[in-house]
């Protein structure tokens, strides 16, 4: 089989992971470099981007992993788009798809397809801070303790239940750029970790309570 991007698709017993990206792809790059251990259990099988410029395709890339752009500007209206969402997504046959810097929202429809399969990385401590601009919102509003999410996405904008979080300082003089260089490396930790054990344990999700492992 051959991806739109050419490559072939790989085979293997681990879990199939598909990661949609719009920008430089920091988490992206963490999950490739998590996935050449033998024993992660799960494998970045393809990527996925809305914007044909993401420094997340150059990674997928350099690493030989398959990767499709899915640009707005190429569908006729937004349904078309997430019709073309699940079908460049859908090429992969992923277990999982990890949401990471993908700054565009996924209809209903594509969603309730990979229901309990489909994660996102948040640089906030849910529910604290959804939405576009967390970091911003987090200084504004003077909170001492902020972190990061990795949770379930649902219907909603970063409202499905919670599966990890790590918590990082807010420090005196932090700026937007500052603090947010300092959760993502609290970020990119969280995301390899949590995705690895789920991906060799299972997740279970029980209404909002989801956990990894029985
Ligand atoms: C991450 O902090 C993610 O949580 C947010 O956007 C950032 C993407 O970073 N939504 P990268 O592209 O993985 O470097």
């Amino acid at each position: 089989m051959q991806t739109p991007s050419g490559h072939p698709v790989e085979s293997s017993s681990a879990q199939r992971l598909v990661v949609l990206a719009s920008g430089g792809g920091s988490n992206l790059a963490a999950l490739l470099a998590a996935h050449e251990g033998a024993s992660y259990g799960a494998r970045v099988v393809g990527v996925v981007s809305d914007r044909p410029t993401a420094g997340a395709l150059d990674l997928a890339r350099d690493a030989g992993v398959a990767s499709a752009v899915v640009a707005m500007k190429d569908f006729d209206d937004r349904s078309a788009w997430n019709d073309g969402v699940l079908e460049a997504v859908s090429v992969f046959q992923p277990d999982y798809l990890i949401l990471a810097g993908f700054m565009r929202i996924l209809a209903p429809s594509v969603v309730r397809k990979f229901e309990g399969r489909m994660m996102n990385t948040h640089p906030a401590l849910l529910p604290s801070f959804p939405g576009a601009h967390p970091v911003r919102d987090t200084l504004a509003h003077g909170v001492k303790i902020t972190g990061c999410t990795v949770h379930l996405v649902d219907e909603g904008v970063d409202t499905g239940p919670i599966i990890a979080q790590a918590a990082v300082p807010v420090l005196d003089g932090d700026d937007e750029p500052a603090l947010t260089e300092r959760i993502k490396v609290a970020e990119r930790a969280l995301l390899v970790e949590t995705v690895g054990r789920i991906a060799r344990e299972g997740l279970y999700v029980a209404g909002r309570k989801a956990s990894i492992g029985r």
